[in-house]
């Protein structure tokens, strides 16, 4: 009694203090905000050759250069999902999630790519998938393309050659015709940065092209016109039957100024606009097209090196307004923060932009070298995105932390538990319209150049044992205690 009154009594001013960047707030999500999980097919499934399936960019890259990957693993098998979706899905209902995000696999339904041969055990698969996850109350989120391109179409140089963006439509028209009856949230492609810069700029992921400064954007050019001509296709062939959600999830750090100063805000902004902007600018903007920035730096610099054109493909002006606007909402991949000065690129992964990036020491550091814990810059990117693209509707489609610890996973259990307080917090105090965050990820999966080495997962799996069990870990635990309260219960609440 006596030390519930003095908890009592202690209220007020806990109120009236100003909050803290690191305290938790206490609130709950409205009832319309969804909780859920995210994986991806080549990650999870295996399957890679069965009942029909065709090869990919990630099966070829795994088996031919097993060198690039840290425990020289491939997703030959992974978690086994193709035949044990039905324990995915015991988990998620255990976790009392209202969405599941899974990706497709473009070439288990497509084994060339494109739609002359079209592999029914590969339809039958994901109606399983989906029905059963229907049957138990939980729903469907679909990426249409998780990084796994059907090799055919690399051997005509994959995301370079913008033909692929038609092929990219056809596929589309098949998921949306197979699926859209049920399936009400799409997002076109996963991560289109990552799969351009790291798939054909320094060639760390599939299809492991070394082309910084050029293939990266010839890749990243022609996703936007596949992302694009698969949301009109959508709007024109299917949204007055079905009435779904098409977005994208983009890939973003919070690139923070390293400190007051105009000339690191500046920085700051460039960096923000080189990495989001880059596929944000051209759908999210008032204007469209590439960040000016972006157009400028990259002319002036390919002028210097000698070329006859910008390294930077341009768009028409039709080209321009078709892809404005096209996206019903905004997918958000969040992990970690960087500080921002000027200065000579510091980084592989940006040959044209005049900024570096730092991390501060005492930021918990984790399994990946470049995740470190900083639940405040969560809240600060949304702060960002809310301004420069007034105020879209966000969906959190991917946010978690790498271990190799295990089921006793406290760093995950209090990532997840601060991250999505400080999303909490965007949405209550700076008036973010957020509406849904997917955890990454349900289950420890093969995590592409890290291979098994690093786990992202909520559950665990035992990538020894055949029949690849699914263990919760602490995380899954905390987790589902937020879900449960739909938010963080004031401390005296819990006594
Ligand atoms: C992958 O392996 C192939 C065949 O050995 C080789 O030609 C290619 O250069 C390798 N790719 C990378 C990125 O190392
Ligand atoms: C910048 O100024 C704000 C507001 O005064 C302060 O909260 C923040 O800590 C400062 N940031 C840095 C990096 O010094």
């Amino acid at each position: 009694m006596l030390i519930k009154a003095l908890i009592c009594s202690f209220i007020p001013s806990l109120l009236v203090r100003a909050m803290g960047e690191n305290d938790m707030y206490y609130d709950t999500f409205s009832n319309d905000f969804a909780f859920g999980a995210a994986t991806s097919a080549y990650q999870i499934e295996g399957g890679w050759r069965e009942d029909g399936k065709g090869e990919n960019i990630w099966d070829r890259f795994t088996h031919q250069n097993s060198t690039l990957i840290q425990d020289a693993s491939n997703g030959d098998i992974a978690a086994d999902s193709y035949h044990k979706y039905k324990n995915d899905i015991q988990i998620l209902k255990e976790l009392g999630v209202e969405t599941y995000r899974f990706s497709l696999s473009w070439s288990r339904i497509l084994p060339n790519g494109d739609i002359s041969l079209v592999n029914s055990k590969g339809i039958e698969y994901y109606n399983k998938l989906i029905n059963e996850l229907i049957s138990n109350g939980i729903e469907p989120m679909v990426t249409l393309y998780h990084w796994d391109l059907p090799q055919q179409f690399q051997d005509l140089g994959g995301w370079t050659n913008e033909v692929i963006s038609d092929y990219f439509a056809d596929y589309a028209r098949v998921a949306f015709s197979a699926f859209g009856d049920r399936v009400k949230w799409w997002l076109t492609l996963n991560e289109p940065w990552i799969q351009s810069v790291l798939g054909y700029g320094v060639g760390q992921f599939a299809p492991g092209l070394k082309s910084i400064g050029i293939a990266d954007y010839l890749a990243g050019h022609t996703m936007l016109k596949a992302h694009t001509l698969a949301y009109e296709l959508y709007k024109r062939e299917f949204q007055q039957e079905h009435e779904g959600k098409v977005g994208i999830a983009l890939d973003a750090s919070w690139l923070a100024p390293k400190s007051n100063s105009s000339a690191d805000k500046e920085a700051s902004e460039q960096a923000m606009q080189f990495k989001l902007g880059w596929f944000a600018h051209p759908i999210f903007s008032k204007e469209g097209d590439y960040p000016p920035i972006m157009k400028t730096m990259i002319a002036a610099k390919s002028k210097n090196e000698g070329y006859a054109r910008s390294r930077l493909p341009t768009f028409t002006p039709e080209w321009i307004s078709r892809i404005k606007g096209s996206s019903d909402f905004f997918g958000l991949n969040h992990y970690t923060t960087f500080l921002v000065n000027p200065g000579k690129s510091n980084s592989p992964l940006f040959k044209d932009s005049e900024f570096q990036l730092t991390q501060d020491d005492s930021w918990p550091s984790t399994a990946a070298d470049w995740l470190k814990v900083v639940p405040w810059g969560f809240r600060h990117l949304l702060k960002w995105i809310k301004e420069a693209y007034d105020s879209p509707l966000v969906i959190v489609t991917e946010n978690g932390v790498a271990d190799n610890r295990g089921i006793n996973d406290l760093q995950r259990a209090d990532y997840h538990k601060r991250y999505i307080n400080e999303m909490l917090k965007a949405i209550r105090l700076d008036g973010c319209n957020v509406r849904g965050y997917m955890a990454w990820s349900l289950i420890d999966n093969f995590e592409w150049s890290d291979g098994y080495m690093i786990k992202f997962g909520l559950y665990s799996v035992d990538f020894d044992d055949p029949e690849r069990p699914r263990v919760a870990k602490e995380s899954s635990k905390v987790y589902k205690e937020i879900i449960k309260n739909r938010g963080f219960l004031a401390p005296q609440h819990l006594e």
